[in-house]
């Protein structure tokens, strides 16, 4: 039995929600070809795409289906193969790892006619951010396992919610060709952080799930505001605050950085917003003198 699986690209923190909120873009990402074996046991038998390890321990789709087979316990006795093309190039902040990790666990699951809930693929998934960065963030997993928006309401106790997506709403990417480690732009960040900056941000989380919740595309620009992380990581992104004033001036509802970055994301009403946006956006980056590719989405 072979599976074929897509496994999405994902946005995490959307400006406003560090480690709790991500979306799932539906037309970018990687494909995975998951078979069960009689050998039990996790193999990953070939990458094609990047130079990644092959080694289950050290491959983060390994390690997240290792976790679920732990799981299953002694009432199953095979295993699995597991063949992907990375489309998606790691630390480029659109979630490269978590692509491998999500896709392993739902298609293992849908293979096994689903044992486990989203929640409990999250958590497997969540062992591959792990190895990956040296934090076990949920932001990018979840939703490329639920799809769509999620939000992490809670880390302990492990608890997703997943929030309804405005049909209009379109991803454009514009990711610069270098690569920024997730480990390494979590070490520049403050520990702690103001009352007030944290007024701003929660008023900020609060007010774009009331915006998607509603499909009040103006309530979701005003909200796409970060006070907290974006002051300090986007000094790592050459041109992020021209190309961030370029793709708002063409009529984006928001801009941030996508993940840990250097991806920048813009979110736009309708389709043919998100292309200008994405045509203003790459005229500008391309006097900047830095090799970069763009991608326009909806989110799914
Ligand atoms: N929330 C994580 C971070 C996402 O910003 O470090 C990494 O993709």
């Amino acid at each position: 039995e072979e599976l074929k699986v897509f496994c999405p690209a994902t946005i995490a923190n959307v400006s406003c929600g560090f480690d709790v909120l991500g979306l799932a873009l539906a037309k970018v990402g990687d494909e995975m070809t998951i078979k069960k074996t009689r050998e039990p046991g996790i193999t990953i038998s070939k990458i094609e795409g990047q130079d990644l390890p092959l080694d289950t321990d050290h491959n983060v789709a390994g390690v997240a289906a290792k976790a679920l087979l732990q799981q299953l316990g002694d009432s199953y006795h095979g295993g699995f193969d597991i063949a992907i093309h990375k489309k998606i190039k790691p630390g480029s902040g659109i979630g490269s790892s978590a692509a491998s990790a999500a896709g392993a666990v739902a298609g293992i699951n849908q293979l096994l006619d689903h044992p486990f809930s989203q929640t409990a693929l999250v958590r497997f998934a969540m062992q591959g951010e792990k190895l990956a960065s040296g934090v076990a963030h949920a932001d990018n997993v979840a939703p490329a396992i639920l799809g769509g928006f999620t939000l992490v309401r809670s880390y302990e106790p492990l608890d997703i919610i997943k929030i309804p997506t405005p049909s209009l709403l379109y991803a454009t990417i514009l990711h610069p060709q270098i690569e920024i480690k997730t480990a390494d732009s979590r070490k520049i960040l403050k520990t702690s952080i103001t009352l007030q900056s944290g007024i701003k941000q929660w008023g900020n989380l609060g007010g774009l799930i009331a915006g998607l919740y509603t499909n009040d595309y103006e309530l979701i620009g005003r909200s796409l505001e970060d006070h907290i992380i974006e002051p300090i990581r986007s000094i790592l992104i050459p041109g992020y605050d021209i190309v961030k004033q370029v793709a708002l001036k063409t009529g984006a509802l928001g801009v941030g950085i996508s993940g840990s970055g250097p991806s920048i994301f813009a979110l736009s009403k309708g389709k043919e917003t998100a292309e200008r946006v994405a045509e203003k956006m790459y005229d500008n980056y391309d006097t900047i003198g830095l090799e970069f590719d763009m991608h326009i989405s909806p989110i799914a």
